[in-house]
């Protein structure tokens, strides 16, 4: 026994001298995106859930396929489905961060992934607007959100000074950080938020992520706009990167300039990146085609809501 002890120890000495090794690629990622209900009533008559189609583009341009998450499954079924994706996205839209199905469903994903992650089985996270406000809920336990309104407008990011050394900006040219920094490319869709104050008080919160942004709401008070976890790949924005390349309405302030389609484009190339990192996959391929969103055909809803296409389920 005291000899496999010993033999133990050699190896692991052995191993972290050797030079880290790049991790095996999984360049067929497929990012899980939970779908959310329906809230709006003249959608009703399409489905109970769904999910924009500018959130499945802005993953499939990233170099990833999709697979929606329904809810209302046994906790067996997501936990199935979790080992076969190797990310999760978590979109806008307008129901309760406490008491909704897409809520409880996210925090299940939540857990697993926090688990996954502190066993050396890499799984990211991102949320987007209330996905981002889901993830700060999830993190601390309890809603922190208070009125933050930016609706409808668009904004530079105010970054931080650990902006310089994060994630999520690696690998974004000096002058787009720049002009993330300096031109409106960020647009807002939200009356909640945390502000910076509620965040940075919150130890919960501020020993999980770390604030990458702010800005400054239509009331005055300033809201964390970009964050990323300190130790696990989970992300959220505040703001809405995907309306960049795939929303169009003429009635709402979508930033559509050549630097603001190159943020949206980056940022999706990183978090597909993230989960090239994810070695999770479907056990048979049949249950993964038939998982994949190619099997549903999106709706035309210019004409009922703020969304060009949207798929329900
Ligand atoms: C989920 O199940 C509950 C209880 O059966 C039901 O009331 C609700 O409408 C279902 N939600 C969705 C989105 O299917
Ligand atoms: C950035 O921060 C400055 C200083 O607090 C503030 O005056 C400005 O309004 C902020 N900009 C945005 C877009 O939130
Ligand atoms: C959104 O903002 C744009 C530009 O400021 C404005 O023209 C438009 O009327 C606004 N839309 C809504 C729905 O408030
Ligand atoms: C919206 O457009 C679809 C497709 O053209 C059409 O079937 C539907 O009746 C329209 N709805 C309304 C409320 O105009
Ligand atoms: C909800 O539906 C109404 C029309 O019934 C539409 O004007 C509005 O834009 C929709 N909201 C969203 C978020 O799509």
């Amino acid at each position: 026994m005291g000899f496999s002890a010993l033999l133990c120890a050699c190896v692991v000495v052995l191993c972290s001298a050797a030079p880290v090794k790049h991790p095996q690629r999984n360049d067929r990622p497929i990012i899980g995106i939970l779908t959310q209900e329906v809230d709006n009533e003249s959608m009703r008559k399409f489905g109970k859930t769904y999910i924009p189609s500018s959130y499945v583009k802005y993953i499939e341009s990233g170099g990833a396929r999709v697979v929606p998450i329904r809810l209302n499954q046994s906790l067996a079924e997501h936990e199935q489905i979790f080992r076969s994706i190797n990310g999760l996205l978590l979109i806008g839209g307008a129901v309760d961060l406490q008491t909704s199905e897409f809520a409880h469903t996210a925090g299940i994903y939540f857990r697993l992934a926090l688990k996954a992650n502190d066993g050396g089985d890499y799984f990211p996270i991102w949320g987007t607007c209330l996905g981002f406000q889901l993830l700060t809920v999830l993190v601390a336990g309890e809603n922190l959100l208070s009125k933050t309104t930016a609706e409808n407008v668009t904004y530079p990011l105010n970054f931080t000074a650990e902006a310089s050394s994060s994630r999520m900006f690696t690998n974004f040219p000096s002058d787009l950080r720049k002009a993330l920094s300096q031109e409106p490319l960020t647009g807002n869709f939200h009356h909640y938020g945390v502000t910076k104050e509620a965040f940075m008080g919150n130890e919960k919160l501020s020993g999980f992520f770390s604030v990458l942004s702010t800005n400054i709401a239509q009331n005055g008070l300033e809201f964390v706009s970009t964050m990323e976890g300190r130790k696990h790949p989970f992300y959220g924005v505040q703001w809405h990167p995907e309306v960049n390349r795939f929303q169009w309405d003429p009635r709402y302030n979508f930033p559509h300039s050549s630097n603001a389609v190159r943020v949206s484009s980056l940022l999706a190339e990183f978090f597909v990146n993230e989960g090239r990192r994810s070695s999770h996959r479907f056990s048979e391929a049949a249950e993964e085609s038939g998982a994949l969103i190619y099997n549903y055909n999106p709706v035309y809803v210019a004409n009922i809501s703020a969304y060009e296409q949207t798929y329900f389920f």
